[in-house]
This record gives C-alpha cells, sequence and structure tokens, in this order.
C-alpha cells in the first residue's frame, strides 16, 4: 500500500488507522531519514491506540512506553552505536507481553527484528508531502494492511 500525505496531520491520520487496527504484539517498523514524519506517525498511531501521554522523540532513552487500549512501546534507534544493540532491548518481552512496538530507525538494524512485521517506508518528496508505503511480512499484517486501507477508505 502507497499514498501521499500532504501534511503532518494527514500523516497522523495514517497512523491513527494503524493504531485502530493494531493487536497485541504487533511490530511495526519505521524506514526513513530525519524528517520523514516517523515521529509524527507514531504520534497518530499512539491516538488510533487511545494514548493520552504526548509522544515525542526520546533524547536519551531509547524505549518510552505509554499506556493506552494497549500499551504502546516507542522505540527510537537513532543513537543506535551498534545494531547488536538491539537484541539488548527485551524486545521479545514487549511483544510477548502484549504491547505494540513501533521503531524508528529500524533500517539500521533490519536482520535483527522477528520475520514478521511491517514495514513503513516514509519519504520526503516535498515540503509537506510525504510518500508513504506500507509492506506487509506475514499474514497478520496482510490483514492489518487491508483493514487500514478500509479505515482510509480506499476501497
Ligand atoms: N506530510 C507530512 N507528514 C509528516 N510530517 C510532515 C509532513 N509535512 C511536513 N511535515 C513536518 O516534517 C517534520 C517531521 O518530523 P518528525 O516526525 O519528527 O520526523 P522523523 O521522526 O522522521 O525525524 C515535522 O516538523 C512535520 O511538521
Ligand atoms: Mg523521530
Amino acid at each position: 500500500m502507497k499514498l501521499l500525505t500532504h501534511s503532518p496531520e494527514e500523516t497522523q491520520a495514517l497512523g491513527e488507522a494503524l493504531g485502530k487496527a493494531a493487536q497485541p504484539g504487533d511490530l511495526f517498523l519505521l524506514w526513513g531519514e530525519l524528517g520523514a514524519g516517523k515521529t509524527c506517525l507514531v504520534q497518530g498511531i499512539a491516538r488510533g491506540l487511545g494514548v493520552r501521554d504526548t509522544v515525542r522523540s526520546p533524547t536519551f532513552v531509547i524505549v518510552t512506553h505509554h499506556p493506552g487500549r494497549l500499551t504502546l512501546y516507542h522505540i527510537d534507534l537513532y543513537r543506535l552505536d551498534n545494531p547488536l544493540e538491539v537484541l539488548d532491548l527485551g524486545l521479545d518481552e514487549y511483544i510477548e507481553g502484549g504491547g505494540v512496538c513501533v521503531v524508528e530507525w529500524a533500517d539500521k538494524a533490519m536482520p535483527l527484528f522477528p520475520l514478521e512485521h511491517l514495514v513503513v517506508e516514509l519519504r520526503h518528496v516535498g515540503e509537506q508531502e510525504r510518500q508513504i508505503m506500507l509492506t506487509a511480512f506475514g499474514a497478520r499484517y496482510v490483514e492489518l494492511v487491508a483493514q487500514v486501507r478500509q479505515q482510509m477508505g480506499l476501497e
């Protein structure tokens, strides 16, 4: 699934649809350079999950959690020096514990994540335009993308 957003609000609306469709144990891996809109998307996901806290890019901590309908684990690998550090995050515990994990800068450590996940790739195509592509790896995420399309009125 590919779409073009024209404002931060539109990117958040996509995030909100993802948050509403999210199920316990989901893993969303976000790719995209600085300013692509990853944190903006996570803010929408938080809203869709009924999270009340403010979500921002964590400065020093790598993982922040936010209680909601499901707990959102917001992981930002921007400051990761060694991809192997991902193995120390305890990601499996969050996934098995029924949380929803959303990882910014996931492209830094792709081989270390579980095989089943959703990739969300964000690209700058203009000052306010972002091309966003969702790619499902595994049946669960094929279903999720279908739900998101439906919620966004794309079919
Ligand atoms: N269509 C859009 N989608 C998302 N962000 C946008 C869009 N247009 C402009 N922006 C701006 O781009 C910036 C994206 O920042 P952020 O979400 O923190 O990016 P990242 O986390 O990928 O570094 C914000 O300042 C936001 O207002
Ligand atoms: Mg960010």
